[in-house]
């Protein structure tokens, strides 16, 4: 027998409200089916969607989420609520230009400004929007001075405008309000230490690691302004945010403003050294450790008849992909990947990328593993008269030339040639650096 449509409108009622009970209880999933339960009666409910929409947000499902509430807000545009979360799934989606318009039409819909401020101010920082983004700020802390949050988003916004001092006292009052806030604490550290200020970042980052901040990060901090004995390399989860957060503006940013030149120079040597070898292409395949978005690959790929790269950064890495210049693209760890492949090379080069590892053996022993007898290799490193690899302030390790001959003779890697000078500049200084090229010993590894 089939319902009534009173029957179905109490049963798509039922089923709405047992959603609700179940959302507030943080059952996600028994809610999504609630609601759904409710819609396959009802269909088209705004409220039904818009809570279908929020189920599926708590979920982590911001694709799904989006379509419930486009649909909500397609059913009833005048829905504030269903505007701000649809803003929230936007932005899970990384189109922040959407979000914030959907957070604007939460507002000129009747949502009280100050529940979508906080997602507004976040949607100006990502487009890089950051005056109007101070301005949300600004209004934001007068109505709410105690909002520690709003604080930390303050002082955030003010780094990025270059403004590191005032963004100091924001993030000092942020972590005073509120001292648990271990992003507050490892934020107010990095800035200290950009400012030199090594003692007082040892103290944020100690704070920050007893807030509960990723440990094998704010070590990795905590060794660089302290000067101890670093560990091997930054945890890979930093460098992918660090590298996937910059490719955008990697290649105008270094060669514009820091006049990076180490690809060239590599280039140079490569170009010298091989101008007896036989043939146009004079190298069989070549591999690009720390590829990034590939500013060396059209230097060295007119060089090899195959040019393959390996990197943490997926972000860089689409950007070196699309230079259409690379045989094989790897996004993984550069030791990782030199102890496994099976291709073997001719040429091996790295640019600016042992700045991100401390001790180099393992990757000297992966490199003369994937070396052909008689192949070379091409890197960079940030200078340093230690005898040991140092990590600095800068986060980037240096290294010296007596540690790297040494090493280079531990594994059959005979020094060709080497050149001396700026890389590239950080915060308007030079950076002194060194440029190397081995051979790899004519007998195989
Ligand atoms: C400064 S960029 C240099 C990129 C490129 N070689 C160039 O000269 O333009 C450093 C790159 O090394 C990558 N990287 C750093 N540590 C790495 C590791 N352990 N394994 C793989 N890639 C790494 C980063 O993701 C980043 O793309």
């Amino acid at each position: 027998m089939t319902a009534t449509p009173d029957e179905r409108f109490e049963r798509a009622r039922a089923a709405f409200l047992a959603g609700l009970q179940a959302l507030q209880a943080g059952r996600d999933a028994d809610a999504e089916a609630a609601f759904e339960q409710s819609l396959a009666l009802m269909p088209g409910r705004p409220s039904t969607l818009m809570n279908l929409g929020v189920a599926r947000l708590h979920q982590g499902r911001a694709e799904a989420a989006l379509q419930a509430l486009d649909a909500a807000v397609a059913a009833d545009p005048g829905l504030a609520d269903a505007w701000g979360h649809r803003g929230v799934a936007l932005a899970a989606l990384a189109r922040h230009a959407d979000a914030l318009a959907s957070f604007e039409r939460a507002v000129a819909s009747g949502a009280a400004p100050d529940t979508v401020a906080m997602h507004r101010l976040l949607a100006l920082g990502n487009l890089r929007r950051y005056d109007e983004a101070l301005q949300v700020a600004d209004e934001l802390l007068s109505r709410h001075p105690g909002d520690a949050e709003a604080w930390l988003q303050h002082g955030r916004t003010l780094h990025c405008l270059g403004r590191a001092r005032d963004a100091v006292e924001s993030y000092r009052h942020a972590v005073t309000l509120a001292p648990a806030l271990a992003e507050g604490w490892s934020l107010y550290g990095q800035l200290l230490k950009e400012l030199g200020r090594r003692e007082d970042a040892a103290w944020a980052f100690e704070q920050a690691l007893a807030q509960g901040a990723e440990p094998e990060l704010h070590r990795w901090f905590l060794a660089a302004v302290r000067g101890d004995e670093a560990p091997p390399q930054p945890p890979a989860s930093y460098v992918e945010r660090l590298f996937d957060a910059y490719a955008d503006d990697f290649d105008e940013h270094l060669q514009q403003r820091l006049h990076y030149r180490t690809p060239q120079v590599l280039a140079e040597m490569v170009t010298a050294a091989a101008a007896g070898r036989a043939g146009g292409r004079p190298f069989a395949a070549a591999l690009d450790l720390g590829c990034g978005t590939g500013l060396v690959a059209p230097l060295q790929a007119p060089l090899a008849q195959a040019l393959d790269g390996v990197d943490l950064s997926a972000a860089m890495l689409a950007k070196a992909r699309a230079l259409g210049l690379y045989r094989e693209l790897v996004h993984g760890d550069i030791t990782a990947h030199l102890q496994a492949t099976a291709q073997r090379y001719q040429l091996v080069v790295a640019a600016d990328v042992f700045v991100y590892l401390g001790p180099l053996d393992a990757v000297f022993a992966g490199v003369r593993r994937v070396l052909e007898p008689g192949g070379l290799f091409a890197f960079s490193v940030e200078a340093t008269p230690e005898p040991r690899p140092v990590l600095r302030n800068s986060l980037r390790y240096a290294h010296g030339e007596a540690y790297l001959r040494d090493l280079a003779a531990a594994h059959g890697l005979h020094w060709q040639a080497q050149r001396s000078g700026t890389l590239r500049e950080d915060q308007e200084r030079p950076i002194e650096g060194l440029c190397v090229l081995l051979a790899a010993s004519a007998q195989a590894a």
